[in-house]
């Protein structure tokens, strides 16, 4: 079990919720006791994380959780109470926000669907600057716990497959089971030209390759929390693995007997 051994984050869970867990983002101080294992997947953009990271939840039978899509719902929120988008944004008003993860895996805010493209390039750049505000991260941690700790309460799964940046070094330092996947560059752009390219054909390479890197920048070099493997995760080099390629090598470090996998 990956207990969160940590200080006190604000927002309690409720424990009281089943599929669906519904959290305020905190406000008030209270102890969250997470009692489920957590697997942390850490890695840069584009390297395929939400993707591998979901294959895996569906292998093991376990809750998935992406810690961006936290970032980039709190990004999309500050842009409409008036960020522009430029400079530090003040986190303030995600006091007052609302986050829920619904049943299909969307979050849901302020109790309504977001509608926006939250894995736009332009929320993507968003979040990457909003996450390096030490206020947010505040916020999106105690969230993270939260939700874990609610899925832990609902006994449902047996453990929470949680991808990021910073889920083995700073949001769980204490998961039993840490992977940090990797890729050049160019293929991690290519990539998600790729991905990019079906719902717009216009998008060029070069530009996405050029933003890959500045995200990168950003995240490796901010002060708080900065992208890094924690020195006991495993790193998987993804450069020349496909999806199932990249799954096999970390299920290769499960010991794992026919009954303990879920849906193939
Ligand atoms: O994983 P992603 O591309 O959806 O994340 C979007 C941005 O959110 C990323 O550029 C940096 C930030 N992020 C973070 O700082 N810490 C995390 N654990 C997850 C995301």
């Amino acid at each position: 079990m990956a207990k969160w051994k940590g200080n006190p984050v604000a927002g309690g869970a409720s424990g009281n919720v089943s599929r669906e867990t519904v959290e305020k983002i905190p406000a008030a101080v209270a102890t969250v006791n997470v009692t489920v294992e957590v697997i942390a997947v850490d890695g840069p953009a584009g390297v395929g994380k939400s993707s591998v990271a979901r294959r895996l939840a569906e292998r093991l039978g376990y809750y998935f959780l992406s810690s961006g899509l936290i970032y980039r719902c709190m990004a999309w929120y500050l842009t409409e109470r008036g960020w522009d988008g430029s400079g530090k944004p003040d986190a303030a008003p995600l006091e007052s926000m609302t986050l829920r993860i619904g049943a299909d895996g969307e979050p849901i805010v302020d109790g309504s669907a977001v509608p926006a493209d939250l894995r736009s390039e332009r929320i993507s750049t968003l979040a990457s600057v909003v996450s390096a505000n030490p206020a947010v991260r505040e916020r999106s941690n105690g969230l993270q716990r939260a939700i874990v700790a609610d899925i832990g309460a609902t006994g449902a799964y047996p453990g929470v497959i949680l991808e990021g940046r910073d889920i083995g070094t700073v949001v769980f330092p204490d998961a039993p089971r840490k992977f940090f996947l990797t890729a050049s560059d160019e293929v991690r752009a290519e990539r998600r030209y790729l991905e990019l390219k079906t719902g717009d054909p216009t998008v060029s390479r070069e530009a996405v390759l050029v933003a890959i890197r500045e995200r990168d920048h950003r995240d490796r070099t901010r002060d708080v929390a900065p992208l890094k493997a924690a020195d006991d995760a495993i790193v998987v080099d993804t450069s020349g693995l496909d999806l199932d390629g990249v799954l096999e090598a970390i299920l290769g470090h499960f010991d794992l007997g026919p009954n303990d996998l879920g849906t193939p």
